[in-house]
């Protein structure tokens, strides 16, 4: 049984046919629509969550299947101190898919291993979050055409910041992808990123601290928040969330076809002036989400099925 705990666990092939399946989804909804019809999802979220958790839950009824789970830790029985392992054999006796949220590193694996259905890893602390990147990806593929030859910046919390973690993973299997990594000192992408991640691959890289001196030369710039449910105190937090706001003038000195994405939620890291520029592509990226969300589930089912 396949589950989903890194962007790496999908070839390059796999990812094309997923990709090229959430497209058909996007453009015949109907066709799907009793794809899964008496299959349930799990959404087991024991961190918040706007996006992922309704994202999975409105691409499961697309597919005319139903959702059950909880939202947070206080209100399941890991209150009580149940494992994860143990929650996730009995999910398995009332559901065909779990999507799990977890504030530990290593939460859904631990999950995956023990469970008898197929396990998407919705965010597992400040490590991976498999499924924004293949949004990411279907964005990126959608309104650009590709998936290589791409300058693309990362600006923020690169070091909490999983979403950046997941998508340097992904993208490196593409050909010339540059990064321009854009963070203070303090943020700057993990070593085992840097070293085991980029120099390893031969991915050329730089790192900077100004947006301004990065904006020319990128195709994509892609935003994060400073991640305050990460930071060991808030005194540090204060000092970094307001480090970079991307405001029309500095958008001013980008390419006119480079897109701005974002994961969200969004804090205060681009100013609400720069969303009805064209170039800002965060609000299509959500949409995005449901339609590779959809074609994900699908895929999982097919394969656990499979003999
Ligand atoms: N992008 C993302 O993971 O958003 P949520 O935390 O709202 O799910």
């Amino acid at each position: 049984m396949r589950h989903m705990m890194s962007p790496l666990d999908l070839t390059v092939e796999e990812l094309d046919n997923l990709l090229h399946l959430a497209s058909d989804i996007e453009k015949n909804p109907d066709k799907y629509a009793h794809a899964c019809d008496r299959k349930k999802l799990a959404t087991c979220f024991y961190e918040p969550s706007t996006r992922t958790r309704l994202s999975f839950e409105a691409a499961m009824q697309n597919l005319g299947g139903s959702v059950l789970g909880f939202s947070s830790a206080d209100s399941s029985s890991a209150a009580k101190g149940e494992s994860v392992s143990d929650t996730i054999r009995v999910i398995s006796c009332y559901a065909d898919i779990c999507a799990i949220r977890h504030p530990k590193e290593g939460a859904a694996l631990v999950a995956s291993s023990k469970s008898g259905i197929p396990v998407i890893n919705a965010g597992d602390g400040g490590h991976q979050h498999p499924t924004q990147t293949l949004t990411d990806l279907m964005t990126i593929h959608s309104l650009k055409g590709r998936l290589s030859d791409l300058t693309i910046g990362l600006c923020g919390d690169l070091k909490f910041g999983r979403t950046v973690h997941s998508l340097i993973h992904a993208l490196i299997r593409y050909p010339n992808i540059k990064f321009v990594l854009i963070s203070p000192e303090e943020l700057r992408i993990p070593s085992y990123i840097r070293q085991d991640v980029l120099e390893k691959h031969g991915i050329p890289f730089v790192e900077m601290e100004r947006l301004e001196d990065a904006m020319p030369d990128l195709d994509i710039l892609y935003m994060t928040r400073v991640q305050k449910e990460r930071f060991f105190n808030e005194e540090d937090y204060v000092r970094m969330k307001d480090f970079y706001i991307l405001t029309k003038e500095k958008l001013s000195l980008a390419k006119e076809d480079m897109l701005v994405l974002h994961p969200l939620p969004r804090v205060n890291e681009i100013s609400v002036e720069v969303d009805d520029d064209p170039r800002a592509v965060y609000f299509k990226q959500v949409q995005y989400g449901v339609y590779i969300r959809m074609a994900l589930i699908l895929t999982l089912l097919k394969w656990k099925e499979e003999p």
